[in-house]
């Protein structure tokens, strides 16, 4: 497709017709359009036209993903001040224990390991827990819930409303919980400006904590697992990476760029009708950016389908691009960081079970991930 059919048309309707970007440089492009909002020239919104909002959906059209400044601004400054690289590097000791604990289990286990769910999963999903208050040990909930959430955008899991409902009852409770008794943590301190009634109303309190919560983890469990996966697949590499660990950073950000945990941007809707190079794009039509594509892009990277961490030039779009790039970055690079140095000290013989088939790679169009790695 990057050669022959870059701006790829992946269904026709009447009304609206729907794009697959694959080139970096286009994708770029298109994720950066947003930014020209202030003055009035948008080209592309990551606000649904004309789509009617119900109690289950608006949870997840108040959510920053998915609204335009000054909306978007007004709520990412409230959450920016507890992922910013410096606070987040304050972190890292207590991310360090956690996977000492985690690694302790394994050692206890003995024999063979599913490093996804003993190790890639619980590690983002404890640590975001912790950070906005929630109670780590209801994990497997927020995995089911996140799990049905996201299969809805492949089609619509008839366990979607029920588990939506769910998810905000949970809520509903814990946010009782944490009015009566406020904690230093992320939730708390929403709750009290939603009180204040002017930095937030009610969704998008609770569209907020559901993206921190499945942002904060279903991404971050892949880029461990794939990580792991593409060092097993190429074993130079590896060596390469126990022999000096501080390739480590590269290792991560090779990684992002060459299995990318998430596969594509969230939806992008054309503002205007547009020629956008070579290709008529109407006003309300959908466009998806390849973030996997952009970062095997031969004319951005050279040897573009090598895994290979000692690369000079790490400029993927794993994390997306302009206003909507990844609040969780400097939390996903430092969990990832941690999650190899921790796994190849205790384990230096670690290696991948052959006696099992090839890993299965999730169904699930958004993300990249493993169902189980042994
Ligand atoms: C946005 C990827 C981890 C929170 C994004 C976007 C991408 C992305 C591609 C932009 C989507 C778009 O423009 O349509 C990743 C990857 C991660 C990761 C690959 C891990 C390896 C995290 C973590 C958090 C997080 C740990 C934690 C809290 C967010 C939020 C947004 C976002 C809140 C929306 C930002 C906005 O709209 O301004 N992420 N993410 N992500 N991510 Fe992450």
């Amino acid at each position: 497709l990057r050669q022959h059919d870059p701006i790829f048309l992946m269904s026709q309707q009447q009304n609206q017709s729907s794009w697959i970007i694959t080139k970096y440089d286009h994708v770029k492009e298109l994720l950066k359009t947003q930014s020209f909002i202030k003055d009035q020239s948008k080209l592309f919104s990551t606000s649904p036209h004309d789509t009617p909002q119900d109690e289950m959906t608006t949870i997840f059209q108040n959510m920053m993903l998915d609204v335009d400044p000054p909306d978007h601004t007004r709520l990412r400054k409230l959450v920016q001040p507890y992922f910013n690289p410096k606070t987040i590097k304050n972190l890292q000791p207590r991310i360090e224990d956690i996977a000492d604990l985690l690694i302790m289990e394994i050692n206890n286990k003995k024999g063979k390991i599913d490093l996804i769910n003993d190790f890639a999963f619980p590690l983002p999903i404890i640590v975001i827990s912790e950070l906005l208050g929630v109670p780590a040990e209801d994990r497997n909930k927020f995995r089911r819930w996140s799990n049905t959430i996201i299969a809805a955008s492949d089609n619509m899991a008839t366990d979607f409303v029920e588990d939506v409902q769910a998810f905000t009852n949970y809520l509903t409770r814990l946010f009782e919980e944490r009015r009566e008794e406020p904690q230093d943590d992320l939730i708390s301190n929403l709750l009290q400006a939603e009180e204040e009634g002017e930095q937030l109303n009610r969704t998008e309190l609770y569209s907020m904590i559901v993206l921190l919560i499945i942002a904060g983890h279903e991404t971050t469990v892949n880029l461990i697992a794939n990580t792991m996966y593409a060092l097993f697949e190429h074993p130079r590499q590896m060596e390469r990476l126990q022999e000096d660990f501080s390739l480590t950073e590269n290792a991560i950000e090779e990684g992002l760029r060459y299995y990318s945990p998430v596969d594509f941007s969230t939806a992008r809707w054309a503002e205007d009708d547009m020629e956008f190079h070579g290709k008529h794009i109407r006003r309300g039509d959908l466009v998806l950016a390849s973030i996997s594509s952009a970062n095997r892009d031969e004319c951005k990277f050279e040897q573009a389908d090598e895994f290979d961490i000692t690369r000079k030039d790490f400029q993927h779009v794993a994390f997306g691009f302009g206003i909507h790039f990844c609040l969780g970055a400097p939390l996903a690079r430092l969990e990832g960081k941690v999650a190899l140095e921790k796994l190849l000290s205790a384990f230096p013989e670690i290696r991948l079970d052959e006696q099992r088939q090839e890993p299965n790679w999730r169904a699930v169009f958004l993300l990249r991930g493993l169902e189980n790695l042994y």
